[in-house]
């Protein structure tokens, strides 16, 4: 179930703002009656007017973006800062992403108008496995990364085990690249998780979600998902979701 301003705005007839006007002018029905409460959820299958015209469905769309560093990952920002749906301005259709990266963190980003989609990736009994590669302050010690291994207390709770491994050093400017591997999406997780043992992330990026990788795309690039990829995604999410049952 979506907000009736939601789903008006995803069908591309207006934008969110410009739909409740919609709504509250009494120019919406639902079922063939009029609805004014913006609040209003509908599922899939209910049939919806504006000014008397059934809305079409768009047809769903799935892109890979690899995001540059410096921007947000939203589809608007009120500040006026480069949002990732901004590479996006030659599509008729209103994309948002995914899930989130920090503003200063690079790497994969998916974006869809495809909600139930969206929702399921994103829901946290689904959460695909997402591949991070962080430059950090100092060099941690075996023991140090065990611990992102096995969870660490964040302020939100304890991170559930991640994969993490050292991939390289370098003593004279004291700084190392760390891989990890985690499923949950907290907000900030791997900077906090690094924080927590004593290093400080100076540059973080999105190697991987799930089977998908940024091969063939260079930073403020995107492709579109080809079908099987789409299916995939949705299959690992129902077994990702089972494996943690
Ligand atoms: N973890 C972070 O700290 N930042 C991101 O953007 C993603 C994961």
């Amino acid at each position: 179930m979506e907000r009736l301003q939601k789903v008006i705005a995803y069908a591309g007839v207006a934008s969110r703002r410009k739909a409740e006007q919609l709504i509250l002018e009494g120019k919406v029905k639902v079922n063939g009656k009029v609805v004014k409460e913006l609040g209003t959820k509908v599922g899939m299958n209910e049939k919806i007017e504006v000014n008397g015209v059934p809305l079409e469905k768009e047809s769903p769309v799935y892109f890979l973006l690899y995001k540059p560093r410096g921007v947000i990952s939203s589809a608007s920002d009120d500040k006026g800062r480069k949002v990732v749906t901004d590479f996006f301005q030659e599509l008729d259709k209103r994309i948002y992403p995914i899930g989130r990266l920090d503003y200063d963190t690079s790497g994969l980003i998916l974006l869809t108008n495809d909600g139930e989609f969206a929702n399921t990736l994103m829901h946290p009994k689904y959460e695909v496995e997402k591949v991070y590669v962080a430059k950090v302050k100092g060099i941690p010690s075996k023991e140090k990364l065990r611990l992102l291994e096995r969870g660490i207390k964040l302020e939100d709770g304890v991170t559930a085990p991640a994969k993490v491994k050292l991939l390289s050093i370098d003593k004279r400017k004291q700084t190392a690249i760390v891989e990890l591997a985690i499923h949950e999406g907290k907000n900030r997780q791997v900077r906090r998780m690094l924080d927590a043992i004593g290093h400080e992330v100076l540059k973080l990026k999105r190697e991987r979600y799930g089977f998908l990788t940024l091969q063939g795309l260079t930073t403020g690039e995107f492709r579109e998902l080809s079908p099987h990829e789409v299916k995939q995604l949705r299959a690992l999410a129902s077994t990702e979701g089972n494996r943690l049952k």
